[in-house]
């Protein structure tokens, strides 16, 4: 009778450490499961956001760098340094707005990019406006041509060619100084 007991007593511990067992491995389970749900979500949302910012920023910026570089060289063609200097502040203000952001394009640094390939020439173009000699402002203005394309290639947009215009984006406005 007395070693029944002891039987019943050792089916009984071993049925609840079995449940127990069971019962750890399956909260282990669903806290595993738990964790790897927020860290894709986590992905998600700064993928979403990093996306998001790219597109918008530069898609437009770029679009105004191409408009005052434009401008820029029929303002400086025609001789026109007051002018001139009001794109070139505008594209460098474009520039710096840029610079601000926190952007990367196939692994580059936008803001690092945009200060060698941009600002730098771009503020040599600047000198070149201000000493008011035709031909340093033409070799600037083709220097910040070949680094508009220097960025380019380095982010990974080699097809995106600028070049010096031959046409004003606009036939509505005056270059020539009043
Ligand atoms: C920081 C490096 C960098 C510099 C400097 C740079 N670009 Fe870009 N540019 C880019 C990247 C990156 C793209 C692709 C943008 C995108 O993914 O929307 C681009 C795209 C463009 C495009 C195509 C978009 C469109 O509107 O057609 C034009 C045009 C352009 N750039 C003009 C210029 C001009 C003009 C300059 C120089 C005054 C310049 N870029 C300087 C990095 C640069």
């Amino acid at each position: 009778m007395k070693q029944k007991l002891v039987y019943l007593w050792i089916a009984l511990l071993g049925a609840l450490s079995l449940y127990l067992l069971w019962t750890v491995s399956d909260l282990q389970y669903s806290l595993k499961a738990s964790e790897q749900k927020i860290e894709r979500l986590l992905k998600e949302e700064t993928e979403d956001h990093e996306e998001g910012e790219e597109h918008y920023e530069l898609a437009v910026a770029m679009g105004r760098f191409q408009l005052y570089a434009n401008k820029l060289w029929f303002s400086g063609i025609a001789g026109n340094a007051e002018l001139s200097d009001f794109y070139a502040h505008e594209l460098e203000e474009a520039m710096e707005e840029v610079a601000e952001q926190e952007l990367t394009e196939n692994g580059q640094s936008i803001s690092e990019q945009i200060k060698i390939w941009g600002l730098e020439p771009l503020e040599k173009l600047e000198e070149a406006v201000d000493s008011g000699d035709k031909q340093a402002f033409e070799q600037s203005y083709d220097a910040l041509v070949s680094s508009c394309n220097g960025c380019h290639v380095t982010c990974g947009y080699s097809w995106v060619r600028i070049k010096r215009p031959e046409t004003p984006a606009f036939d509505n406005q005056w270059y020539t100084k009043n």
